[in-house]
């Protein structure tokens, strides 16, 4: 097994770090190469802001709902579609750009994520430890104040990175053929499920966490606790509302 299958194979997110300083080089670095990424056009549609400062970090701390390791990992990454910066160019080249629309930021949302999960093999691969932050999509329009967003730019993901201070168990995956479909979709008969899903099922962590909710099921907890009607409702509309703000549903 080569470094980076042995990487992507016995990866976990990791919550908790060390107080080792992570260098500035070493980011840097990390970045050229997450910015080696593929990226629609050529285009680059992406913008990644890095804090390191605590302030910014407490400020930025609420937006992620207080999850610790927003104030407690030594840096920050968060990366945003942005086609402020390709709009100006184009229309400092006499270019009219026609990028105000949902269209675009789903381009630059998928750029975005692209840069994202690159850096996260790059920096895991240096022994970094790294957490994402779906946070970020519901709390866009309070980062965009705190990080000073301006039009043309929505924040996708938030990284954590630092040293790991943890080594936690692996969480499970589906079986590979619950996800792989050879040709066409084939689609699931209630036995595909009932098998795809029993191990998962039947893990201790499972259980503990039907009993920890009192549901009868663990699709309970994902359906009315950790994943709900209401909340997906509430924050799709404050998404739709940020995206017509920063000016990509004008069309
Ligand atoms: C888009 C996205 C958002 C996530 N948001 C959070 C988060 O807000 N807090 C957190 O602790 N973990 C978060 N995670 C990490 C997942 O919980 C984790 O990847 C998943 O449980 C699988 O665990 P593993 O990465 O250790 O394999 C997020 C992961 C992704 C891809």
């Amino acid at each position: 097994m080569n470094k980076i299958s042995g990487t992507l194979l016995n990866r976990r997110t990791i919550r908790k770090y060390n107080s080792a300083p992570v260098d500035e080089k070493l980011i840097n670095d990390l970045l050229c190469m997450a910015c080696r990424a593929s990226t629609t056009g050529n285009m680059q549609v992406y913008s990644i802001i890095i804090t390191r400062d605590p302030v910014m970090k407490e400020e930025l701390a609420p937006c992620h709902f207080n999850q610790r390791m927003v104030t407690e990992a030594p840096v920050l990454l968060t990366f945003c579609a942005d086609f402020n910066r390709f709009s100006k160019w184009c229309r400092q080249r006499n270019a009219d750009p026609g990028y105000d629309n949902f269209l675009s930021f789903f381009t630059a949302a998928i750029d975005a994520l692209l840069v994202a999960q690159t850096f996260c093999i790059a920096a895991e691969d240096e022994g970094l430890g790294i957490c994402y932050l779906g946070t970020t999509t519901y709390t866009a329009g309070k980062i965009i104040e705190t990080l000073k967003l301006p039009s043309g730019v929505v924040p996708v993901t938030t990284l954590t990175a630092g040293w790991p201070a943890e080594k936690p168990d692996q969480v499970d995956r589906l079986p590979l053929e619950a996800v792989i479909h050879a040709e066409t979709y084939k689609d699931y008969s209630a036995a595909d499920i009932d098998k795809f899903y029993s191990d998962k099922e039947q893990r201790s962590d499972s259980e503990q966490f039907i009993r920890e909710n009192s549901k009868e099921t663990l699709a309970q907890v994902f359906t009315d606790v950790r994943y709900k009607k209401s909340d997906n409702i509430h924050f799709s509309k404050v998404l739709l509302e940020v995206l017509n703000k920063q000016g990509f549903m004008n069309q």
